[in-house]
């Protein structure tokens, strides 16, 4: 069993200093957070990202703390040695600073050893009270799924020098404000670079390019599990969509053929049950 991944291990991940980049997947319950775990991530993120492609939402916005509390409580009884963080959802964070701190330490119950959120200098508040609650806290910029509204769209951000600059100032703030690490989310590749460069705290990039300290895909991209055209940076490395329909009709096929269950897949019953059954039966 490999030894379990913490926090200041993530932390200290700076591809600058020599370090390893940093492996994040998305998991939502027990059976995939065992196979994601066991193929060898750092850090297994539930993310809000649950309502889309598991829970049949359009979008992240209707996930609520009842449900990531699920979530996050169904990945860790995996007991993986990744490091499990918990998302927390759209209104978990934008209210009170002391709802804030229950919320995450909501999903510290649950089983998460750290939360992520999304958002910059705006969030500073939030960050500092979590973490004054001993709660390690993931940031997230760039193409903020929970703003889909106010950024009219999935839309690559930091464009412009002047957004990227303020991008760049926005990890500044969450670095120093403690954040462990930092996600960045739809940028070009030269301003993850920058933002990479700019904090001592590693990046893990999803559409930001080759330049983070580590990278994240939604385990329902990676293997080909999510419907619908799938954004440029996803690479599928499976169809497990092909693979799960192709056995479930086979196993239709079976049923209606009558080849299943066969002889050795029936519990048979004994002689003496036969015989008894037929007593009782009348026969
Ligand atoms: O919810 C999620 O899956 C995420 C990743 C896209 C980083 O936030």
């Amino acid at each position: 069993m490999r030894e379990a991944v913490s926090v200041p291990s993530v932390a200290a991940r700076k591809r600058a200093r020599g370090a390893p980049p940093i492996v994040m997947v998305t998991a939502y319950d027990t059976p995939f957070a065992r196979i994601v775990d066991e193929a060898g991530v750092d850090v297994i993120l539930v993310g809000d990202s649950v309502g889309n492609n598991v829970l049949g939402y359009e979008n992240s916005l209707a996930v609520d703390m009842g449900q990531m509390i699920h979530h996050v409580a169904a990945v860790a009884r995996a007991k993986p040695a990744a490091l499990v963080v918990g998302d927390l959802p759209w209104m978990s964070y934008h209210v009170d600073l002391a709802d804030t701190v229950r919320n995450a330490a909501a999903l510290v119950r649950a089983g998460a050893r750290a939360v992520k959120l999304e958002g910059g200098r705006r969030r500073i508040p939030a960050v500092r009270a979590i973490l004054d609650a001993e709660i390690p806290v993931m940031g997230h910029l760039g193409l903020t799924p929970q703003s889909v509204h106010a950024m009219g769209g999935y839309i690559v951000q930091g464009k412009d020098a002047d957004a990227a600059r303020e991008l760049e100032d926005d990890a500044r703030a969450l670095a120093g404000a403690g954040c462990f690490a930092v996600v960045l989310e739809g940028l070009p590749d030269l301003v993850a670079e920058r933002v990479t460069a700019a904090i001592d705290v590693p990046t893990i990039g999803i559409g930001a390019g080759p330049g983070c300290d580590g990278q994240v895909l939604v385990l329902h991209d990676l293997l080909g599990l999510s419907f619908g055209p799938a954004p440029k940076f996803v690479r599928r490395y499976a169809d497990l969509g092909t693979a799960a329909r192709e056995a479930i009709a086979a196993f239709v096929g079976d049923v209606v053929a009558g080849s299943y269950p066969s002889p050795d897949e029936t519990y048979h019953a004994s002689a003496d049950l036969r015989r008894n059954l037929g007593k009782a039966s009348g026969s």
